[in-house]
Formats: structure tokens, C-alpha cells, sequence
């Protein structure tokens, strides 16, 4: 289980280092909207990850592990599912240009970008950050 930690602009520095080293994109991270969280076990970040939240539904971003393979993933993503829901969120998507098959396995349907409502396509990942070849993905939470 891992416990988030909102993060303020402040405390970007290591969230845009693991942005970078994974290829995501940062230019936008200080615009408003946005909600970034590091994902800390027993003490240190394990991960980040990130939402831009339009009602209802949510682009899930930024979401990277700092070391790989070892099972962080999977508890980000289980982290923004619950983080999502307390936010009142139904409905999560998401563009990968890398990552698509680790999202098949955590529940995520692959889509067209077109089945994105609009205030998820106006989002600047969907607009111009991420390429047009990138995997749309999506997410239904459950009520609990
Ligand atoms: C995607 C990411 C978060 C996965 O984190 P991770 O800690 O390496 O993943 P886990 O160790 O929890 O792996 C869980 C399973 O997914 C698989 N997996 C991990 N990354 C994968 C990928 N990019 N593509 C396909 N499968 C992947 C693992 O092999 C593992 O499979 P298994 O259950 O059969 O053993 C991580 O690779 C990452 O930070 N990538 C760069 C950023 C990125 O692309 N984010 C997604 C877009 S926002």
C-alpha cells in the first residue's frame, strides 16, 4: 500500500527529474488544474503520478515509477484508482506511448481518443503533448 503525498510547485524538483527520465512531458505541470502526488512506502517515494480532474472524469498522468520492475507500478495505479475515487471520479483516461499492455493488465480498456469526452480531449496532452500514435486508454470506477 502506498500513501500519497500531494505535492506543491515547490516540490517539483524530483517529480520533473522522473518526468524526464521517463520521456513524459513537463511543460505543462505548473499550469492550474493540475494534482500531483508522490506515492511513498516505508518512508521514500517510490513513484508519482498525476490528474487533471474534469468532474466526473480525469486524465491520469505523470504516472512513473523510480525504479522499474519491481511492483511500484502496480500500486500507483491501484493508488490513483483510490485517489481518483475520493476525488469523485468515475471515469479515468489516459495516452501512452509506452506503456499500454501495463495498463491492459491493471483493468484499462484501450479506446479511440474520440470516445474521450470533450474536456479530456481539450486537456494539453491530448491537444498537442502527446503524439498522435499514443494509446487512449480509459477506466470505469466502481462505487463503492
Ligand atoms: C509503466 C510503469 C509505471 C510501470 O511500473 P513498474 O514498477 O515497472 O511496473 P510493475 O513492476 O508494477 O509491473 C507490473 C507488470 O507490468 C509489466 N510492465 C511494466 N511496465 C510495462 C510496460 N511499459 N509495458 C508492458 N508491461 C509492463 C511488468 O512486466 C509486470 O508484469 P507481470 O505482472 O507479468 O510480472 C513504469 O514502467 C514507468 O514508470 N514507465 C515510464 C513512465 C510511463 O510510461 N508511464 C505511463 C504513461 S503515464
Amino acid at each position: 500500500m502506498l500513501r500519497l503525498e500531494r505535492l506543491s510547485s515547490e516540490d517539483f524538483g524530483a517529480l520533473e527529474a522522473a518526468l524526464q527520465s521517463a520521456h513524459l512531458p513537463t511543460q505543462d505541470i505548473r499550469d492550474p488544474g493540475k494534482l500531483f502526488y508522490g506515492a511513498e512506502k516505508a518512508g521514500e517515494t517510490v513513484g508519482f503520478i498525476g490528474f487533471e480532474v474534469q468532474g466526473s472524469e480525469a486524465l491520469l498522468r505523470s504516472v512513473v515509477a523510480r525504479q522499474r520492475g519491481q511492483g511500484s507500478g502496480v500500486l500507483l495505479v491501484q493508488a490513483a484508482i483510490e485517489q481518483a475515487r475520493i476525488e469523485g471520479v468515475r471515469r479515468l483516461w489516459l495516452l501512452t506511448t509506452t506503456a499500454r499492455d501495463f495498463f491492459l493488465k491493471q483493468g484499462f480498456r484501450k479506446v479511440e481518443r474520440s470516445a474521450a469526452p470533450d474536456a479530456i480531449r481539450q486537456t494539453q496532452e491530448f491537444q498537442s503533448l502527446c503524439p498522435a500514435e499514443a494509446d487512449c486508454m480509459t477506466f470505469e470506477i466502481e462505487e463503492c
